[in-house]
């Protein structure tokens, strides 16, 4: 079979190398990849969101089934577009998507079916965005309607704070047309927790849970990034917490998009926080996490391609899904100076016994190396019996993985770890 996986990030490369267990792949594409991709996929360099010209180059090449990973052209419709063409592929319908590409959308569909999470209003203009803050309680939560690139949640602990972020949003349009209408919310406390599922529109299998780190220093600090690390499962998830969120979240997130005409297939990211009155969502997205798929596929025994095939076919109760009882760590190597201004272009020495556990993001080829070229370069993960050990491996492999301005939390793990002691 020969296979297209659309993304050029870690959770890419996290997806590739999973899908190449199965002995029936005989190929796998990559648009556009990335430097370090290149070893386990072709990369192509067609863009995630140049969704004609991926069309057209799975016509060419006889594409068996295509995997789209990122949220942007999920939400533009390249499920849509490439079933037209023939070609099946795993991921949300544009209706669906529409889940994690408008917090409005998924806010009222929270109100709507009573699934729990922060109380909120929507605005549509900066006046009456502005005039509300007058008297809303602190701290307040400001969420830009649309995709902005993980950046478009603001925390104001201040009035002037929220004044700025409604003002940097609506007025002056950081984030382009997402910021047309805005979401304000109240402002949750409590451990947060990932939960990643596999869903064909009825049946629904929770992955196994993650935690990701995304501040950029070490004890929650520093700016929002992408994603410093990830460890899974994720202590705070218990057994009795799986089932309210299966039972008051889960399932009844499925439900209301079918009722609204908007079966969602593919992957469904809860990203949960358990607050004092129980679990509650914070956003959805409408795929896979990254860097959680970076430890939640390894721990996956299932062959992917068979689940990913069955979400596409509506079959996914047939499928036994299971995950291994063992524990994993993700360490992200980022370019000192991330999430904004950093240097790029150096060498990266990966040796050869990290290579499988290796998921490149950052990277480009230059003459034959392997060199830096983006914020996140890199994540590094292990797979142990416990989450201790495992997060002990990660950081030893991480610390051999050398490149000029290498930098990473020494932290990932220990919230997690400090729990499970408890
Ligand atoms: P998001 O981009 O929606 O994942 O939000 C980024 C981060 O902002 C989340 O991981 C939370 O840590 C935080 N956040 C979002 N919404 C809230 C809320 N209502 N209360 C507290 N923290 C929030
Ligand atoms: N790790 C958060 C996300 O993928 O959105």
């Amino acid at each position: 079979m020969k296979l297209m996986v659309i993304g050029g990030g870690g959770r890419e490369h996290a997806i590739i190398k999973k899908l190449r267990e199965n002995p029936d792949v005989e190929r796998i594409y990559a648009l556009p990849g990335n430097g370090g991709i290149a070893a386990d996929a072709e990369c192509v360099p067609i863009g995630a969101t140049d969704i004609d010209a991926i069309v057209q180059f799975a016509l060419e090449h006889a594409i068996d089934y295509a995997v789209v990973a990122p949220d942007d052209p999920l939400v533009l419709g390249a499920v849509d577009r490439l079933e037209q063409a023939g070609i099946p592929a795993f991921g949300p319908h544009k209706a669906a998507a529409v889940i994690e590409g408008s917090k409005v959308f998924s806010k009222n569909l929270m109100k709507k079916y009573g699934i729990p999470t922060a109380q909120y209003e929507v605005f549509d203009t900066a006046a009456d965005a502005l005039r509300y803050l007058e008297t809303a309680p602190l701290p307040t939560v400001i969420k830009a309607d649309g995709l902005a690139l993980g950046k478009g949640v603001m925390i104001a602990h201040t009035r002037d704070d929220a004044y700025g972020a409604v003002r940097a949003i609506m007025e002056d349009k950081q984030f382009g047309s997402s910021g047309d209408r805005i979401v304000i919310e109240e402002f949750l406390t409590g451990p947060e927790v990932s939960v990643l599922s596999f869903t064909d529109g009825t049946t629904v299998v929770p992955m196994v849970s993650s935690m990701d780190h995304k501040r950029a220093l070490d004890g929650d600090r520093g700016l929002n990034t992408g994603g410093m690390g990830t460890v899974a499962p994720n202590p705070f998830y218990t057994p009795s917490v799986a089932q309210r969120c299966m039972d008051e979240i889960f399932l009844p997130t499925i439900r209301a998009m079918n009722a609204e005409g908007r079966p969602f297939k593919g992957c469904l990211y809860f990203g949960l926080m358990l607050t004092p009155d129980g679990p509650k969502v914070i956003e959805y997205n409408c795929r896979f996490g990254d860097p959680e798929t970076q430890v939640v596929l390894p721990l996956l025994q299932t062959d992917l391609l068979t689940i990913c095939r069955a979400v596409t076919d509506g079959t996914l109760a047939d499928v036994d899904v299971r995950f291994r009882p063992d524990a994993a760590a993700c360490v992200i190597l980022a370019s000192e100076g991330y999430p904004l201004k950093y240097e790029k272009g150096f060498e990266i020495a990966v040796p050869d016994d990290c290579e499988p556990q290796v998921y490149f993001a950052g990277v480009e080829q230059r003459d034959g190396r392997l060199v830096t070229s983006g914020g996140r370069v890199l994540g590094v993960t292990a797979v142990e019996s416990d989450l201790k050990s495992a997060v002990a491996s990660a950081y030893a492999m991480a610390d051999r993985i050398r490149f000029q301005n290498k930098f990473c939390r020494r932290d990932i793990g220990a919230r997690a770890l400090s729990a499970q002691e408890k």
